[in-house]
């Protein structure tokens, strides 16, 4: 008796070996182009999926994308992530479902995915108000000149303190321009509201009256907002409509004492336009959390201004938002490959 079990044992873990390989092979399969996305989306993806992920924390690399999406059913990716018909082709005619994690999506070729009959889902609403609130802290620092004033701190400039010394420009009676005027411009809005500003505008295709009255903020067309705002904030997507909508000939329009906050894609912006704007003194100050490219390169004329403060893309960073973006992200690729209702699909 002694003698037999260990054969029986070994009997029992082929088995189950055999049967772990047979269910893996039968489920549909997943690429991830992350390993650190949050483990609660990836965890509601093993429950009926088998999940591969690139192995490092940083971006995949084009090649190895290429190879892994092969025989694929979904793809979770990330904004980082360029997803072209290469992309598609390569994953071959198994794939049903993309799904960023993220609001944006201009890196997905939606068109091409769609010829396809591809399904593509997205992350909105769930980072609204991490990215409202990201916005104005970026609009703080920038205008009260926080991070300048901090390194005085350190670097022996705080001297005493000075009647006009570290002084910024306020919100309280000023014009605040939003450029877009969807959800995170609304949440931008409403949070802007208690500083007390003047006027709040916003500059949109279409009206919206009824989400406009809730924050008493009047429609103004693109010259108007750019001639008379104190702030600009954007807070649009990145389209071939708004691509460097922010140019030479936007930033000679603006108030000298303009300051320009930028959350949404460095895409929007004309980058070497801003820092003649910001080095010419032509406006006061520019807040970005994303810049062309990203990262930003360390020599980048930009950083060598002390009228700019630029953050590493953090705008949805909170925890709780980015988890749920990582489950939303996988319960998205779980309902297309079961051909159901997508949590968030891009249409
Ligand atoms: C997005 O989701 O598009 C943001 O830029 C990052 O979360």
């Amino acid at each position: 008796m002694y003698k037999i079990q260990p054969r029986l044992t070994q009997h029992a873990k082929s088995l189950a070996q055999f049967l772990h390989r047979a269910t893996m092979s039968s489920l549909q399969s997943v690429y991830v182009t992350r390993p650190d996305v949050d483990a609660s989306g990836l965890e509601l993806l093993r429950k009926s999926c088998n999940v591969t992920t690139w192995s490092q924390a940083l971006p995949v690399p084009r090649d190895e994308l290429l190879r892994q999406v092969q025989g694929k059913d979904a793809l979770y990716c990330v904004l980082t992530d360029k997803i072209d018909a290469a992309v598609l082709d390569a994953a071959g005619e198994k794939l049903k479902c993309v799904s960023t994690m993220s609001v944006g999506f201009e890196h997905i070729d939606v068109q091409e995915c769609k010829k396809r009959g591809i399904r593509v889902g997205y992350t909105p609403d769930v980072l609204t108000d991490a990215t409202a609130e990201l916005t104005l802290a970026l609009l703080l620092a920038t205008n009260r000149r926080l991070f300048e004033a901090n390194k005085q701190v350190y670097n022996g400039g705080w001297k005493s303190w000075a009647p006009m010394w570290m002084c910024g420009q306020g919100l309280k009676d000023s014009r605040v321009g939003l450029y877009g005027f969807g959800r995170i411009g609304q949440e931008i809005a409403s949070r802007i509201l208690p500083f007390k500003p003047a006027q709040i505008t916003y500059t949109t295709r279409t009206a919206r009256p009824e989400e406009a009255a809730k924050v008493n903020a009047r429609r103004v067309d693109f010259d108007e907002m750019l001639c008379l705002s104190d702030f600009i904030v954007i807070c649009c997507a990145l389209t071939p409509e708004t691509k460097e909508i922010f140019n030479a000939e936007a930033f000679e329009k603006m108030k000298p004492n303009c300051i320009f906050i930028n959350t949404s894609r460095g895409g929007v912006v004309d980058q070497n336009a801003l820092y003649e704007a910001l080095h010419s003194k032509r406006i006061l100050a520019a807040g970005l959390d994303v810049t062309t490219p990203e990262p930003l390169p360390l020599d980048s004329p930009l950083l060598k201004l002390d009228n700019i403060v630029v953050l590493p893309h953090i705008g949805s960073a909170d925890i709780e938002t980015r988890k749920e973006m990582s489950r939303i992200t996988a319960r998205n690729i779980l309902a297309a490959l079961k051909g159901c209702e997508m949590e968030a699909e891009v249409i």
